[in-house]
C-alpha cells in the first residue's frame, strides 16, 4: 500500500486538541512526557529537533518556547494546517514516516521526536524499516525519542473489569492490529511492546531511558468517566508520581517513553 500521503487523521485534526491535547487526561499524560524529558536534561540546552507525527503542533510550540529549533512534520495535511495555524513561525510540513529517508532535515537534526502513539500507526515490519531509516540518517550521539502504546494497558483492564466489559480486557494484545475509532475514522493501530522496540534498536542505539507514561493515569478515551470523577483521577495521578518510575510498568502503561542514543 502506498502511504506517502496519509489522510486517516485528517478528520480528527479540527477537534484533536479539545479531545486529547486539552483534555484532563491528555494534559496529565503530556506532563509526564515532559517530566521524563526534563530528567534527561532535554530542556537544558538548545537542540535541533525533527518531530514526526507532530499532530496539532503542541510539542513543537512548547519546545520552540524553550529554545529548541524544531522542524515539525506529520502525515496528515489537516494536522499540518492546524499546527501551522498554532504559530505561523513554526516550520511544519507534510511528511509520512515511510518517506523519512528522503528528508535532509533529519540528518541536520540532533533529535528525532515522536509523541503519543504516532508510531503505533506502523506495523511491526514498518516500524523496523523506520528504525533502519533513522539509524542511517542519525549521527553518533543523536537521540531518537518515542512515546508509544504497548500491547497491554493495566489501568484500562482494571476499568473494563470493574464495568463488566470483559470483552474489552486485554484487547490490545491481539495479533496484528486493532481498528481504533478516532472521530468516526477507523485507524488501524499496532501495539508495540518495549521489548520489541528495544530489540529493533539494540544494534545501532543505546537505550538511555525507558519509563512508563500513564501507568496509573487512564487512556484518554475514558475522559468522560474521569471528568465526572475528578478525585479518582487525582488519586491516580498521585500514584503515577509515586510509582510511575518503575521500569517494568512500561509494558503495562497506556504509553511508554523510550530514549535511544545512536552508537
Ligand atoms: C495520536 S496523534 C499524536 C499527535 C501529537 N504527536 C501529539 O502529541 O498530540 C498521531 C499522529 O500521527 C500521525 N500519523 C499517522 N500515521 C502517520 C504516518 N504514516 N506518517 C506520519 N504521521 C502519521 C497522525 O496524522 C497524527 O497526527
Amino acid at each position: 500500500m502506498n502511504r506517502s500521503i496519509d489522510p486517516s487523521f485528517d478528520s480528527a485534526a479540527a477537534t484533536y486538541d479539545d479531545e486529547f491535547t486539552f483534555s484532563e487526561i491528555g494534559k496529565l499524560q503530556r506532563e509526564r512526557v515532559y517530566y521524563w524529558l526534563d530528567k534527561l536534561h532535554f530542556f537544558k540546552q538548545p537542540q535541533t529537533v525533527f518531530e514526526v507525527n507532530c499532530g496539532t503542533g503542541y510539542d513543537a510550540q512548547f519546545f520552540t518556547e524553550r529554545g529548541h529549533s524544531v522542524i515539525a512534520t506529520d502525515g496528515s495535511e489537516q494536522m499540518v494546517k492546524v499546527a501551522q495555524s498554532r504559530n505561523s513561525k513554526l516550520t511544519v510540513y507534510q511528511r509520512n514516516f515511510n518517506d523519512i529517508s528522503i528528508d535532509d532535515n533529519v540528518r541536520k537534526s540532533d533529535v528525532i521526536f515522536s509523541n503519543f502513539g504516532g508510531l503505533n500507526c506502523l506495523s511491526a515490519a514498518e516500524l523496523a524499516t523506520f528504525v533502519d531509516d533513522t539509524a542511517l540518517l542519525q549521527k553518533k550521539d543523536d537521540l531518537l525519542i518515542a512515546v508509544i502504546m504497548p500491547n497491554h494497558c493495566f489501568i484500562a483492564d482494571v476499568y473494563h473489569l470493574m464495568k463488566g466489559k470483559f470483552k474489552q480486557v486485554g484487547r490490545r494484545n491481539k495479533k496484528g492490529s486493532l481498528e481504533v475509532d478516532v472521530n468516526g475514522e477507523k485507524i488501524r493501530t499496532y501495539y508495540h511492546s518495549p521489548n520489541r522496540l528495544t530489540g529493533l534498536l539494540r544494534d545501532k542505539y543505546c537505550i538511555e531511558l525507558k519509563k512508563p507514561v500513564a501507568a496509573f493515569l487512564p487512556p484518554s478515551y475514558l475522559e468522560s468517566f474521569f471528568k465526572r470523577n475528578p478525585q479518582v483521577l487525582n488519586g491516580l495521578y498521585s500514584l503515577e508520581r509515586i510509582f510511575g518510575n518503575l521500569n517494568f510498568l512500561s509494558s503495562l502503561a497506556d504509553h511508554y517513553i523510550l530514549v535511544a542514543k545512536r552508537k
